[in-house]
């Protein structure tokens, strides 16, 4: 089958990598891809949002499955327009992507069904917004509704710094018309997993938990990020808890979207906060996450165009898919100044010696004029490893990065470790 990969970023490769070791897939394309998955695929000069060019290019080189990974695509629609184009695709269609898309669309779904959350009120006047984080004090977390990527949602330690996020969200647009509507809820504590999931429209089979780590810095200081590394499975993550989740919180949610009209086939993301009175959902993501897609895709024994295949054709519950019995580190190398203004365009040394103990997935970078790889985003890198144990694929990630080196290189020291 000649396939082809929507995205550009770390998990885009991994997803590359791992359907590359499928004998079904012949031919295997990615739009635009990077620098480090161009050994993998074939990369293609069209933009992950441009629908209209994503189709026409699919259907002018005759492609026999399209694999939508990141949200902007999926929430414009790319899958029902390949879908209406006669082209196989992976995803979920927009009026189910709508969970990651809409904040306020997927508390209200969490509300009506009964799945536990944090409590919340949605708004689109300022002045009723900063009365109501008046009267409820902080902390307090506030959300910009649509897409801000992953960086429209501050936990405020008081009530002024809540109001200073209302303003800029609501008042001054900082995240142009994703903030005019803004979900400000309490906020709860507790480590957070996440869980990825298949689904086909009706069952829903989960993968390994795993573990991001959002901020910029160790000890989880500085501002958000894209996701700094990632670990699976996570300890915090007992069998007791992962039962407790299927019966309230993923099941629930796989029946409630079908039910609304809005059957999901494909990756369904759940964040989750396993508070002192049990999990509860932080937000839903209709896609693998990035890093956590690296680490837990390195696990799959299976074949990952088979899974993809059986989530669009609704026959998820037939398939075996097997993972194995280790652990997974994801240890992402970022530009220096990330997430804040960052310099491209360096020269990247020792990845072929990382190669040889760990597998680097490319965030980041591209080819330049002789064919050497060069930064080209705030994520660079996610070198990956696996270990009998969690400590030992820790371990292992970090030993595999030490060779690698290019100028402000940034990364966590305590990928795994900071509770
Ligand atoms: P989100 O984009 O919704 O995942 O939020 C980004 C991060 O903000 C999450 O990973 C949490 O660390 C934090 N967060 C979001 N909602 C809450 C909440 N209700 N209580 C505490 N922390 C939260
Ligand atoms: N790692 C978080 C995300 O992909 O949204």
């Amino acid at each position: 089958m000649r396939v082809l990969v929507v995205g550009s970023g770390g998990r885009e490769h991994a997803i590359c990598w791992k359907l590359k070791q499928s004998p079904k897939v012949t031919e295997l394309f990615c739009a635009p891809g990077n620098g480090g998955i161009a050994q993998t695929a074939k990369c293609v000069d069209v933009k992950a949002t441009d629908v209209d060019g994503m189709v026409k290019w699919a259907k002018d080189n005759a492609m026999d499955f399209v694999v939508v990974a990141p949200d902007d695509p999926l929430a414009l629609g790319m899958v029902d327009a390949l879908e209406g184009a006669g082209i196989p695709a992976f995803g979920p269609r927009a009026n189910a992507a709508i969970v990651e898309a809409s904040k306020a669309f997927s508390k209200e779904l969490m509300k009506k069904y009964h799945i536990p959350t944090a409590r919340y009120e949605t708004f689109t006047e300022l002045d009723k917004a900063l009365a109501y984080i008046e009267e409820q004090g902080a902390p307090i977390v506030v959300k910009a509704d649509g897409l801000a990527l992953g960086k429209g949602v501050v936990v405020a330690a008081t009530v002024d710094e809540a109001k200073a996020a209302a303003r800029e969200m609501m008042a001054d647009k900082k995240f142009g018309e994703s903030g005019s509507t803004v979900v400000i809820e309490e906020c709860m504590t507790g480590p957070e997993v996440t869980v990825l999931a298949f689904a086909d429209g009706e069952h829903v089979r989960t993968m390994p938990a795993s573990q991001d780590h959002k901020r910029a810095f160790d000890g989880n200081r500085g501002p958000n990020t894209g996701g700094m590394g990632a670990v699976s499975p996570p300890p915090q993550y007992t069998p007791e808890t992962a039962r407790r989740c299927m019966d309230e919180i993923f099941l629930p949610t796989i029946r409630a979207l079908k039910a609304e009209g809005r059957p999901f086939h494909g990756v369904i993301y759940f964040g989750l906060m396993l508070t002192p009175d049990g999990p509860r959902v932080v937000e839903y993501n209709a896609r693998f996450g990035d890093p956590e897609c690296q680490a837990v895709l390195s696990l799959l024994d299976s074949d990952l165009l088979d899974i993809f295949t059986a989530c669009r054709e609704g026959t998820l519950d037939r398939m075996d898919i097997r993972w194995k019995d280790q652990a997974a580190c994801c240890l992402v190398l970022a530009s220096g100044g990330y997430p804040l203004d960052y310099q491209k365009g360096y020269p990247i040394s020792g990845l072929e010696e990382a190669g040889k103990s760990a597998v680097v997935f490319h965030a980041g970078t591209r080819l330049g004029e002789h064919g050497e790889y060069l930064t080209n985003g705030g994520r660079v890198l996610g070198v990956t490893a696996l270990g009998g144990t969690l400590d030992q694929a820790i371990a292992s990630a970090y030993a595999a990065a030490a060779p690698i080196s290019f100028q402000g290189m940034h990364f966590r020291r305590d990928i795994g470790r900071a509770f």
